[in-house]
């Protein structure tokens, strides 16, 4: 069981001394002229889908969404006012939960707010996760006009016995529609979230859902690992367990579905996504200068990322912070004049070199110990324990290591962060669960 690696150090190793007035200071370190990228959680959903991992909340009303942005936009002027000035912004990323419950006017109402207060450059990616299900024409409108161009879409499986053993029903027509109207509407970049390791999925399954997703002309798609971990979101202990595909199975499904992308011309990229060459992640990927951010790879080079939000972590040159989980906490202390943090970390050199060394593994399925070492200003020695914990991997043939070179080798691509963990100075300091690596 090992990290995800979204960030270096991870999660589970926050802590409280990193809170608002910390925030507020790193804030205001941040040059002017450096271009910022934010994230904006939306913790809300129709419904709950059995195997969701993210932080949300089913709502059977709108007023609770309503009232969550009056919150999120007081925020956007708190960060705003303490940054000061209008700063550029190079990549906005709505996510969630399911942001397309926001009501379209809302949806302008935030995306005006973001654009008194920060200066959107002309370049910038603007991308949404989105919910088919009950998504109109007159969603892809509204978000063409606030100038979202790129659409993440969750679509999971297209096979109705999977579909309803996590209760999600989601017919290919209706996804078909969203698709064609955001295209008709201009977003350019469509992107589809899939899943293997669900309740009955087969080989064939699953290559009919491929072969349906990429009829439909994806220019990404991720195809996570479905990570179950029911202590930790209890609505996932309704799947039957006994319907789940075994590790070998959960190997096979994902061997047997990146092999049909390979086929439909999509170059893998790291642990889960997959992209055509022409796009922009596939152009990252081939030119080493992918990166990896809480939202999993990016092309999203911005230094800073603010995340706007319940639950929401940004990432600083001095740190990491995360906001209040929990909407109630997180309102109390917006409301009361608070940034929202409760939680982060700071960086010292030590972390920033491995945060680097792990993201280039993730990215690039390599790295050179001695030249990441150098620009840091270290000695590659530092990393001499960390290779000796590699060699049982290595007699696995999950890593090959010649001198400081490290490489993942392709059939073992999935296992990169076995191979990662081992430069995790953190892991083993006792802290935090995780799902399956595979
Ligand atoms: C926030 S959702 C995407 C937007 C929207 N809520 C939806 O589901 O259509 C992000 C994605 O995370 C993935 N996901 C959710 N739970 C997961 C889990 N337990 N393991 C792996 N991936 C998961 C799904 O592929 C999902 O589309
Ligand atoms: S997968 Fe998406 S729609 Fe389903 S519960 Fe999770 S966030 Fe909501």
């Amino acid at each position: 069981m090992v990290p995800r690696y979204t960030s270096y150090p991870t999660a589970p190793h926050f802590n409280a001394a990193v809170d608002g007035a910390v925030y507020a200071d790193w804030l205001q370190q941040i040059p002017s002229a450096q271009a910022l990228s934010l994230y904006l959680h939306v913790p809300f959903c129709d419904t709950m889908c059995w195997f969701c991992g993210c932080q949300t909340k089913v709502v059977n009303r709108y007023q609770p969404v309503a009232s969550y942005l009056e919150i999120l936009n007081q925020e956007i002027d708190q960060v705003a006012d303490v940054l000061g000035d209008r700063r550029p912004v190079a990549h906005i990323h709505w996510g969630g939960g399911s942001p397309t419950i926001v009501e379209s006017d809302d949806f302008r109402a935030v995306m005006s707010r973001l654009a008194q207060r920060f200066d959107f450059l002309d370049s910038a990616e603007i991308a949404v996760e989105i919910d088919p299900r009950g998504f109109t024409r007159e969603h892809a409108r509204a978000l063409t006009e606030t100038g979202v161009n790129r659409a993440s879409i969750g679509i999971q499986d297209f096979d109705l016995q999977v579909q309803e053993a996590v209760n999600r029903v989601q017919p290919y027509d209706e996804t078909k529609m969203v698709v064609e109207a955001l295209r008709e509407f201009g977003v350019g970049g469509i992107s589809f979230d899939l899943l293997y390791g669900l309740p009955y999925q087969t080989v064939e399954t699953v290559l009919t859902t491929i072969d349906k997703a990429v009829g439909l002309d994806p220019d990404r798609i991720s195809l996570f690992g479905y990570a179950h971990v029911p202590w930790m979101r209890a609505h996932q202990q309704l799947i039957d367990e006994d319907k789940l595909p075994d590790g070998k199975a959960r190997l096979a499904l994902y061997r047997a579905a990146a092999g049909r992308l390979a086929e439909h011309g999509y170059i893998a990229i790291g642990i889960d996504h997959f992209a055509k060459l022409s796009d922009p992640m596939g152009q990252a990927a081939y030119n080493g200068n992918l990166q990896r951010n809480f939202q999993g790879y990016t092309t999203d080079e911005a230094e800073v990322l603010i995340g706007f939000g319940a639950s929401a972590i940004g990432s600083l040159p001095q740190g990491y912070v995360q906001n209040a989980p929990l909407v109630p906490d997180y309102r109390k202390s917006v409301e009361a004049g608070a940034l929202p943090i409760v939680k982060g970390i700071a960086v010292s050199n030590d972390d920033l070199l491995r945060r680097r060394v792990i993201e280039r593994l993730m990215c690039d399925l390599r790295v050179d110990l001695a030249a990441e070492a150098k620009s840091f200003g270290a000695k590659p020695g530092i990393f001499d324990q960390n290779l000796a914990d590699l060699v049982p991997l290595k007699v696995d043939g999950l890593v090959e290591v010649d001198g400081y070179q490290v490489t993942v080798p392709e059939g073992a691509r999935l296992a990169v962060r076995a191979v990662c963990a081992a430069f995790d100075d953190y892991l083993g300091k006792g802290k935090g669960r995780h799902s399956r690596a595979i």
